[in-house]
């Protein structure tokens, strides 16, 4: 179930008698590692209370799309957005009609029509409602518009009956997320290279000068990457995180190292993205034995020197350049100034100042500004899901090149 870390997945639960095995599922997702948010129909609150799925996915529940306080209130298609895949399990036959003739009155049919992630129904029901003609229509409806259903199975139902209309197994649902999230492989032919993490730069055989990046956006780019079928390099500066499966991974320690690994991995690339937070200064002199405290010393003056600016470096035409810049004053001047110094394709920038975006979070807040004066404002997004989008724009240059 790798394919479900930190992956987006909303989960819809209608009000349907199968309501409490939602739990289970959400439960198994957030073990699965993928970042549940979940929207409950009020019938569907009438069996399960959002309490039990704010205490499985530890993230605040959808229960009603004119709640003033909720995240939809302010954005209603932020989850739609945000999705790696929409779940609805389980689907009652009123939530598959109305699905069927896009109505929209509540979160679940709002955020299902807004989305272009794949969407995931499992239906259960009484086995005649299931028989029924019009749910047949219905379904098929769906089915021909790319929606994919999982299930129902046959087996006893709570009407007493025994007949099909019973949600499957948690398994069978997570397989069937599983392989829709992992099917678009978009770039595969494409090499990457993705650089991550704040670069550490020695004063000293003890002590460094660091900063405060986690190397999150960079890794979540080099997974949704590696997912769209690309070949991936992450050269990475030092990070509290797991090495990416399914990457080269190249770990490197100062900006001189990452400026030779960057080179490197750069020769026959399609895409150069530095996500990595390198240092801009570096000491100027390398202390070959610990500086140890001098008695009566309150000062100490540290002299630095610039580090390679490794855009600016990195000697390949084809390449295409990404860039990130992280401020906390003057965002778009400062990543205006920087986009056209280092002649990047594209400049991805964001306010550390903000407190669910930027360093240590999962989530990110970024304007994207092109060389041709384009920006793009984007909501706030799972640093993966941001890769999507810094994705997308790579592969559209790519292809423009191409013609
Ligand atoms: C006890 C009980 C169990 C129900 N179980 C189901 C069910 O399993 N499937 C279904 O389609 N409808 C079921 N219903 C009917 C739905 O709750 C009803 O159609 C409701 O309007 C669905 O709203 P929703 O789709 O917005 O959640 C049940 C109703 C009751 C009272």
């Amino acid at each position: 179930m790798s394919s479900l870390k930190g992956r987006s997945v909303v989960l819809g639960v209608t009000g349907s008698i199968a309501s409490y095995k939602a739990a289970d599922i959400a439960s198994k997702l957030n073990q699965a590692g993928a970042l549940v948010d979940v929207i409950l129909t009020p019938a569907a609150q009438e069996f399960v209370s959002s309490l039990t799925f704010r205490s499985l996915t530890h993230r605040p529940v959808v229960t009603d799309m004119l709640d003033a306080d909720s995240e939809l209130a302010v954005e209603h298609v932020a989850l739609a957005e945000r999705a790696d895949v929409v779940l609805i399990a389980p689907a009652t036959a009123n939530t598959i009609a109305k699905l069927a003739y896009g109505f929209v009155d509540d979160a679940i049919t709002a955020t299902v029509l807004a989305t272009t992630a794949p969407v995931v129904i499992a239906p259960a029901m009484d086995a005649k409602m299931y028989q029924s003609a019009v749910t047949n229509e219905n379904i098929k409806r769906l089915e021909d518009r790319g929606y994919l259903f999982v299930g129902p199975g046959v087996g006893n139902l709570a009407s007493g009956l025994t007949g099909p209309g019973r949600l499957v197994d948690t398994a069978d649902i997570l397989n069937a997320i599983s392989d829709s999230v992992s099917s678009t492989k978009d770039l595969e032919g494409l090499r990457i290279v993705v650089s991550a993490g704040g670069t550490e730069e020695a004063i000293d055989p003890v002590r460094h000068i660091t900063n405060r990046s986690s190397g999150k956006q960079g890794y979540g780019i080099a997974q949704a990457a590696r997912d769209r079928g690309a070949e991936v390099t992450l050269i990475s500066a030092p990070t509290a995180l797991a090495p990416v499966d399914g990457v080269n991974m190249v770990n490197v320690t100062s900006a001189r190292t990452m400026l030779d690994a960057v080179q490197d991995a750069c020769e026959g690339a399609d895409a150069l993205v530095m996500a990595a937070a390198v240092a801009d200064w570096e000491p100027a002199e390398f202390a070959q034995q610990k500086m140890k405290k001098v008695k009566g010393q309150d000062r100490l003056v540290l002299e630095l020197k610039k580090t390679p600016d490794i855009l600016f470096e990195v000697r390949n035409e084809a390449l295409i350049k990404v860039g990130f810049a992280a401020e906390s004053e003057d965002l778009i001047a400062n990543a205006t100034d920087k986009l056209q110094n280092k002649n990047l394709d594209f400049i991805v920038a964001n306010d550390i100042t903000a407190s669910d975006a930027g360093f240590n979070v999962d989530t990110n807040r970024v304007v994207i500004l092109d060389k041709s004066g384009g920006r793009e404002d984007l909501p706030l997004l799972l640093k993966e899901k941001v890769g999507d989008h810094i994705l997308d724009r790579i592969k559209l240059i790519k292809a423009e090149a191409n013609k």
